[in-house]
Parts: structure tokens; sequence; C-alpha cells
């Protein structure tokens, strides 16, 4: 059985892109077999690969636009185990041109029920914001996996996604299940980082996995070269860290 998870949180710069590149690669160094999708019309998660999303006609976009586009025509291998739906630059105008249609937010689902799915784990990147592309995510997925700040007003931004979570599952998709929450650029020298951590697990329980990403430069030197961090560094703590996340994803439910 395929897991389709979607990386979500509305606030920009959170680490959503990082953790899809680095949690896909820690899940397909386990010998799963990963789609990587790239919602986002920034592209980060597709740059991270090297790929330019100015250059390439086949992408999400393709496959949320136009019903006759299966998978198998716009994924591309990028690592072992591990393929790419990048994003093109075309996704930017998505919003506007799905506006106007009524399963506007179900396309991407309609899309991948349509098609052969030979993998384990399916993960989705998101744009910031909760608009139509994020939706298009949320309703495809089967879980929701959400990295949170470890700082203060991080809380805010997860209240909201929560809700629009609740609203998606009532209306939309009833299957969709809360995966867990991740800390991300945690700081263990900080007071404040501690106390973020500990009213997330205070408020979310054992939803809150207990790997926790530190704040490391490594994070932002590896995409760079084109690389994740597992491979960049392979010893590297936030490689560790990915692995660790990697088996409480596998292992189902946080803690
Ligand atoms: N653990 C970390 N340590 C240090 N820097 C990090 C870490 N995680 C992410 N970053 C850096 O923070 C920035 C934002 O990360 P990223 O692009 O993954 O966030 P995002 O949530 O996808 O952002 P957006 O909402 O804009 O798509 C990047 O420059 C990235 O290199
Ligand atoms: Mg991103």
């Amino acid at each position: 059985m395929t897991r389709t998870l979607v990386i979500a949180n509305q606030k920009g710069g959170v680490g959503k892109s990082t953790s899809a590149m680095n949690l896909g690669l820690a899940l397909a160094e386990k010998g799963q077999r990963v789609l990587l999708i790239d919602l986002d019309p920034q592209g980060g998660l597709t740059a991270a690969f090297g790929i330019d999303s100015y250059d390439i006609r086949r992408s999400a976009f393709s496959l949320i636009m136009y019903s006759h586009v299966s998978l198998s025509r716009v994924m591309r291998p990028v690592r072992t185990n591990l393929a790419l739906v990048p994003a093109s630059i075309d996704l930017a105008a998505s919003e506007v041109q799905l506006a106007g249609m009524a399963d506007r937010v179900q396309r991407l689902r309609a899309s991948l029920r349509r098609s052969q799915l030979p993998f384990d784990y399916v993960l989705m990147d998101t744009p910031p914001g909760l608009g139509i592309l994020a939706a298009n995510g949320l309703v495809a997925a089967d879980e929701v996996l959400i990295p949170v700040q470890c700082q203060y007003l991080a809380m805010r931004g997860v209240r909201a996604l929560m809700d629009t979570i609740i609203r998606i599952k009532k209306n939309l998709n009833p299957a969709l299940r809360l995966a867990g929450l991740f800390g991300t650029m945690y700081r263990p020298d900080s007071v404040h980082a501690q106390e973020v951590v500990d009213e997330l697990r205070s408020v979310f329980g054992e939803r809150m996995f207990r790997t926790l990403i530190r704040y490391d430069d490594v994070v932002a030197e590896a995409p760079i070269v084109g690389l994740s961090v597992l491979e960049y560094m392979p010893r590297h703590p936030i490689a560790q860290s990915y692995r660790v996340l990697a088996e409480e994803v596998m292992r189902g439910r946080a803690g």
C-alpha cells in the first residue's frame, strides 16, 4: 500500500522543502520507493535537485491541469528509489486557471488515483499559504506531516493549519489524518526553543514526533551542490535526525 503524505505549513520558510528532500532521501536509503511531488511554483525542492523550474515542460502543472497526462510522463528518477515530479514556473499561473474549475482542489487527487503508483511513499511539498495548490496536496493525501519552526509564534500558524485540515477532512477528504508534527531549526542552547517544543508536546502529545531537526548551516549548504544533507555529509547529526524521523514516520505514528 502506498502512503501518501503532504508536508504542509502555511508559514513560509519553516523547512517544508528541506524536509521533503531529506526525509525522501532517508526513506529511499531504507529501501522504500519514494515519489516526491513539488507543488510549489517557487520550485525550491526541484531546484535542490539541480533542476531548473524555468526549463522544464512536464511538471506537477501538467499533472494537475490536464486529465490526459499521466504520472509516468511527468516524473523522473532522481536517485535510487527516488523519483520527482518537478515544479515548473507555469505552476504559478495555475492557481488563477484553477480558480474557475469546480473540481479545482480535487484535481491532483483524481490524477494520482488514475495513475499507477509503484511507490511505498508519496511525499508532497506545498507552497506557503493555504491556496489552491496546498489544498490540492491536502485533498490528495492520506496523512499530513507538519514541520514547525521552534520559534515564537510557531503555534499560531499551526492552529490555522489544524482548522484547515479539519475543514478539508469534513468536506473533501474524510480519510485525511495527522501523521505528526516535528520541530525544525531547533537550537538546543535556546531556552526559548525548548519552551516552544514543550508547548507543542503539551498540545499535541504523541502526535509530536520525538525527532527535532536542529538549526545548522549544512542544511543551506547541501542544496547549493544539488545534494541532500544525507549525501553531502552522511554522518552529520542533521542527516541522522532525518533518518530517525524517517523511522518514526515508517512506524506510522509519532512517538
Ligand atoms: N534545520 C535547518 N537549519 C538551518 N537552516 C535551515 C534548516 N531547515 C531549513 N533551513 C533553511 O531555511 C530556509 C527555508 O527552508 P525551506 O525552504 O525548507 O522552508 P519552506 O518551508 O519550504 O519554505 P517556503 O514556505 O518558502 O517554501 C532555507 O534557506 C533552508 O536552507
Ligand atoms: Mg518550500
